[in-house]
């Protein structure tokens, strides 16, 4: 990214080195203004909100439009018009479409329904550490942190276990942003598969009126309560935002408490702590760094700053739970701070819809993978255990986590 106003720690955004440790970078930004105008790759103006009280206030801003058309020629420059066909779905809408799309899916993710996962969410957990040899370095993210979210969506949605590693492969493409030629073909391709694969799962899921979450959009979808654009990128989403993020979570939670014997034993000794022990890491150093494409429908002010009509806003997650104004102490991860209002899952109508399940998800991958390995460790010094890079940039999360379980 170039920064519009001269020499800033915006011109730091857009390294591997900001990728790898970003929270200098943002607490330099948090000093210098509350939206700190940039031109992105992509070319369009945008501003990046990094102050706790002004991330929460736009997250829940409706004059801050998430709805893809009302942006096209802004949505086209930086997601290309092939990705359309995937993200005609809750998170790209607003106001009462908004209401329409993430109401079909609601129910099936409120806690009491998501607590009812559990045995299954802990019976994956266990068949995955099982197959972890203790001794033999591995990559965590490979063996576990991916494919224990990964099985429990497409277990959710009734996606078969034979086309789930496409399913990932694609996604994962996907996620990689290029700026170049090369990875924009790449992407669309994978996106062109996605699609193939979705239409054809519902044809298959309508044949079957099978009682899944898709088999249930499905019939929704022939009640007209959604058009089939509609159907396949809520399909899409769910997958999607099901996976990446929480594998992300549980491999960033991992890498840091690794990093924190007396964090770890303190769980250990009262195991009690997990839910806020999530909560905690989620707010040191959540997977969503940014929140999604917004951008403003007239002009507005953010702090001092005037954001024009049409601009991009990203607010960046990861710094306003970083803000000491909001949060003492805020590099520290401490499972007795209140960290209640933190962002990690948005905030206002589009907080996350999986939270719950998420939070579960977590709270038992961290408990069982440290039952089962007291003795685990790094397999690599902290500084070369690799985070995703520069193509990567919606997620915070790790390349590869070599650990050696014991
Ligand atoms: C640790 C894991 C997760 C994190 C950190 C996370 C984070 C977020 C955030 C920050 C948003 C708001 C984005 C914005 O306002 O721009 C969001 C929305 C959403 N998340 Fe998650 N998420 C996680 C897991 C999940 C899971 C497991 C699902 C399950 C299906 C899910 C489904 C969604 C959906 C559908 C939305 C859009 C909601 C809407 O537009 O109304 N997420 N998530």
């Amino acid at each position: 990214m170039t920064d519009i106003a001269g020499s800033s720690p915006v011109s730091e955004m857009f390294t591997a080195d900001f990728r790898r440790d970003p929270y200098p970078t943002y607490a330099r930004l948090r000093e210098s203004g509350a939206a700190c105008p940039v031109t992105a790759p992509h070319g369009f103006p945008a501003y990046v909100v990094t102050r706790y009280e002004d991330a929460r206030a736009a997250l829940a801003d409706p004059r801050l439009s998430k709805d893809m058309y009302g942006a096209w020629e802004a949505y086209v420059a930086i997601f290309g018009d092939s990705s359309v066909h995937l993200d005609d779905n809750m998170i790209n809408s607003d106001g009462a479409k908004h209401t329409r799309l993430r109401r079909l899916v609601n129910l099936a993710f409120t806690p009491r329904r998501v607590e009812a996962l559990r045995p299954r969410v802990q019976a994956i957990t266990d068949e995955l550490l099982d197959r972890i040899a203790p001794g033999v370095p591995v990559d965590l993210m490979a063996a576990f942190g991916f494919p224990l979210p990964i099985t429990v969506i497409c277990e959710l949605l009734g996606v078969p276990e034979a086309d789930r590693a496409d399913v990932q492969r694609w996604s994962a493409t996907v996620a990689h942003t290029g700026f170049d030629e090369e990875s924009t073909r790449a992407q669309q391709e994978a996106e062109g598969k996605l699609h193939e694969f979705l239409v054809d799962l519902i044809a298959r899921k309508r044949a079957e009126r099978g009682d899944d979450l898709l088999g249930s959009l499905v019939s929704a979808r022939d009640d007209d309560r959604l058009d089939e654009r509609e159907l396949v990128s809520s399909a899409w989403l769910l997958l999607f935002a099901g996976h990446e993020t929480t594998g992300n979570l549980i491999g960033n939670s991992v890498f840091h408490l690794l990093q924190r014997p007396d964090r770890l034993a303190e769980l250990r000794a009262r195991p009690e702590l997990l839910p806020q022990a999530v909560e905690e890491l989620l707010r040191f150093d959540g997977p969503a760094e940014n929140a999604t494409f917004r951008y403003a429908t007239e002009e507005l002010r953010i702090g001092d700053q005037v954001i024009p009509r049409g601009a991009l806003v990203q607010i960046a997650i990861a710094a306003a739970n970083r803000d000491p104004a909001r949060f003492p102490d805020p590099d520290t991860v401490d499972f007795g701070r209140n960290n209640s209002g933190h962002l990690g899952f948005g905030h206002g109508a589009h907080y996350c819809l999986g939270a719950s399940l998420a939070r579960m998800e977590a709270q038992i991958a961290l408990a069982t993978l440290f039952a089962r390995f007291p003795g685990i460790q790094l397999a690599v010094p902290p500084e070369q255990v690799p985070w995703l890079g520069v193509e990567i940039p919606a997620f915070r999360g790790l390349a590869e986590l070599p650990v050696l379980p014991a």
